[in-house]
């Protein structure tokens, strides 16, 4: 009697905390206000204080935007050594491989700071604050303002919000706006630039399962790698130089080798990117019969031409691996969200919110007059099509379909300047494009780049609208018979653009003329025409779509007004809080919520792109040889889940326990999940996640790097 009780208790217990939906990326200024209280109720023993503060330090202070957004990473130390994904270190891991120096194969450990290498144009942000400014931007903005009034007014107050805050601070200050445009915040923050590699482990554990396994659960993979912020002796943000220092960050993250267990709270913060939750259905249909088709039909050609290429040599495997993931990732993404979208009613679901916003609209005279058209406004935005199939067309396959163009682009501002008179302007134009080249060449291969020209151009040919055909393809048809192998033939023999050697010998004596009869340089121009008709077009089919959408929105929260709401994605700092489980994917199957080192071992398949292992690793396991790293169960715990509401941008992210305690690294979505970006689902969404110990374990005992994980604070 007593016992079924406490199990009817238990089981409404667990009821009420699965009935909070664990929805939402939060701004973490708001936290105190909209969410401590169900945080602490799943477990969380922190105050809002210690998460995000203005005054001390707080967990905010050791969770950085890494290149701006396109990743998370967190400060594990006090001389600022960094954790983010290896597929977040890629293209470093990538750009400092060689066949001698293979990297990305064999990891790569600084056994030193000496050794440490330094990474151009890789830059860590800190958020030093972030502030509703909402009232002081529309305070010049009226109800009846037409929008190009309303957008001047906004800038206008924008830019004078941004130039107080930063006053002689030195930070960046920016204001972004939020749900559609009717909220806006004021972010400041500080970004360092020299930024060095501290160790990665080797794909076959950092990418383990590759392709295959990317976006899916069950995982096993140790997806991480260290960097290290460095700063100017005085602990300012410096660019590369000898004379830098490790940077003493406001505050780290301790490491919990505690693990976790089943319904223990978690949070994440980062950088999600873009999230598009409040689109209407309409949208969805555009999102999957347009943006997602084209980019499936165009990267599927392109990815099959690199993936030959690839098997050829390690030479070539190392010269477009990072090009071959980065362009694979979205692919699958594409296909994965259409599915889902599909097996999940996103559209019906999508319809059932619209047709309540109308009743809801429509309720009053005031309301109708105010929302009433704008579901109408944005639906008659995606009834006419061409022009976004020739938009999504002209980036995958025209722009960056192959790259021998966009790279052609570069010499822009130098056919600029020869067309003056400046002699200085022409040599710091040609220095620029000089200073490219190796890094560009290293990992470029012609024959390549002409078989991707070759059946990109084609493909757009067939699937755009003749009025959006750039006048080079045009040509195609009319001087090569419609052979686009024999224009690319032509092309790649002709350009400069092409081959190392005769770029450079063009910039010892650059001239226009040169450049007026590139093929490639020619097409460039022709291409960018073309864009300009296309996004001309466009704006006149959406020029109302922003306003709607505001409204869209406004009403939205109106009509939820007792529901804390959380705005989009747009790559500012967010938190979201959850609990680690398993979940059923399909019918009969659950899914525990980790996975351990057996797993691995038993994916692993000698020689294989995706799973291959090093053997080391395998002697490893077999000897149980787990330092103080194994769960109380005596496995290696590899990767687990939660629900926390992550997306693109999140990469890298910390996964914090309730005590503020680092327990993973957050990489990845589950394949059943994919639209989620699109609509949450609280029953299948999962954040994949790497267990911190299999981290250390690989860092420790696998690499014998044991001097960092000496640098960081263990929680045992
Ligand atoms: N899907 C993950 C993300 O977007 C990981 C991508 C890298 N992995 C890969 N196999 N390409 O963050």
């Amino acid at each position: 009697m007593k016992n079924s009780f406490i199990a009817l208790l238990v089981f409404v217990v667990v009821l009420t905390i699965k009935a909070q939906a664990d929805e939402g990326m939060w701004l973490p200024s708001l936290v105190g206000k909209l969410n401590i209280q169900k945080m602490t109720s799943l477990g969380c023993k922190l105050t809002a204080e210690q998460i995000y503060s203005i005054n001390h330090s707080s967990l905010k202070d050791a969770v950085v935007a890494l290149d701006h957004g396109s990743c998370t990473a967190e400060i594990i130390s006090a001389d600022g050594l960094l954790l983010t994904n290896h597929h977040c270190g890629f293209g470093e891991i990538q750009a400092h491989s060689s066949v001698e120096h293979d990297y990305l194969r064999d990891g790569f450990w600084a056994m030193k700071r000496e050794d440490e290498l330094s990474n151009p144009g890789k830059t860590v942000t800190f958020l030093i604050r972030m502030e509703d400014v909402t009232d002081q931007v529309l305070k010049n903005v009226t109800a009846d303002m037409d929008d190009q009034t309303r957008t001047a007014k906004v800038r206008e107050a924008a830019a004078k919000i941004e130039k107080e805050a930063k006053g002689e601070s030195g930070y960046e200050t920016r204001v972004r706006s939020l749900f559609e445009s009717n909220k806006y915040f004021l972010f400041v923050s500080q970004t360092f630039k020299d930024i060095r590699l501290v160790g990665t482990p080797p794909q076959s554990i950092g990418k383990f399962g590759g392709e295959t396994d990317n976006w899916m659960w069950p995982r096993h993979t140790g997806d991480f790698s260290m960097f290290r912020v460095y700063c100017a002796p005085d602990g300012k943000p410096a660019e590369y130089s000898k004379q830098n220092v490790p940077f003493h960050p406001k505050y780290f993250l301790p490491i919990s080798l505690k693990g976790i267990d089943k319904n223990d709270f978690t949070m994440v913060m980062g950088y999600p990117g873009t999230t598009t939750r409040y689109r209407t259905s309409n949208e969805v249909k555009y999102t999957m019969e347009v943006v997602n088709e084209v980019r499936i039909a165009a990267r599927e050609v392109k990815l099959d031409i690199i993936k030959d290429y690839m098997a050829t040599s390690q030479k070539a495997r190392i010269q477009y691996a990072s090009k071959f993931a980065r362009s694979s990732n979205y692919y699958k993404y594409s296909i994965g969200q259409n599915k889902g979208l599909t097996a999940l009613n996103i559209i019906g679901k999508k319809q059932d919110i619209e047709k309540d916003f109308l009743r809801w609209a429509n309720e009053t005279p005031e309301r109708k007059a105010k929302y009433g058209s704008a579901l109408d406004t944005i639906n008659m935005a995606f009834t006419s099509r061409d022009e976004k199939i020739a938009l999504e067309y002209s980036r995958e396959a025209l722009l960056r379909g192959a790259e021998i163009f966009a790279f052609a682009a570069k010499a822009s501002s130098l056919d600029e300047a020869l067309k003056g008179t400046d002699k200085d302007k022409i040599k710091s134009a040609v220095t620029e494009l000089r200073g490219s080249l190796d890094e560009y060449f290293k990992d470029y291969d012609s024959s390549t780049d002409q078989k991707i020209v070759a059946s990109l151009l084609k493909l757009y040919s067939q699937k755009v609208n003749s009025k959006y055909i750039p006048g080079f393809i045009a040509e195609i048809e009319s001087k090569f018979r419609g052979d686009f192998n024999a224009y690319a033939r032509k092309l790649f023999a002709k350009t400069i653009f092409a081959d190392q050697a005769r770029l450079e010998s063009f910039l010892n004596k650059p001239s226009s003329k040169v450049l007026d009869k590139d093929m490639a340089f020619t097409a460039m121009r022709s291409m960018f025409e073309t864009m300009n008709t296309i996004s001309h077009d466009l704006s006149k089919t959406t020029s109302k779509l922003e306003k709607a959408r505001r409204l869209f929105v406004a009403g939205l929260n109106e009509m939820n007004k007792d529901k804390s709401v959380y705005p989009d994605a747009n790559s500012t700092m967010r938190l979201t809080y959850g609990t680690v489980d398993g979940y059923v994917p399909h019918d009969a199957t659950y899914y525990s919520y980790f996975t351990t080192l057996k797993g691995y071992v038993e994916k692993g398949i000698s020689g294989d792109v995706d799973f291959d292992f090093p053997q080391k690793l395998v002697d490893m396991y077999n000897a149980k040889d787990f330092g103080p790293y194994a769960d109380k169960d005596g496995s290696i715990h590899t990767c687990f889940t939660s629900n926390n509401d992550i997306t693109g941008g999140n990469s890298g992210s910390p996964v914090i326990n309730g005590n503020g305690e680092l327990v993973g690294i957050a990489f990845d979505g589950n394949w059943e999940a994919m639209s989620c970006d699109i609509a949450y689902e609280p029953d299948l969404q999962k954040c994949i996640c790497v267990d911190i110990r299999f981290v250390l374990w690989t860092i420790d005992k696998f690499a014998g790097a044991g001097q960092l994980v000496n640098e960081m604070k263990l929680i045992r």
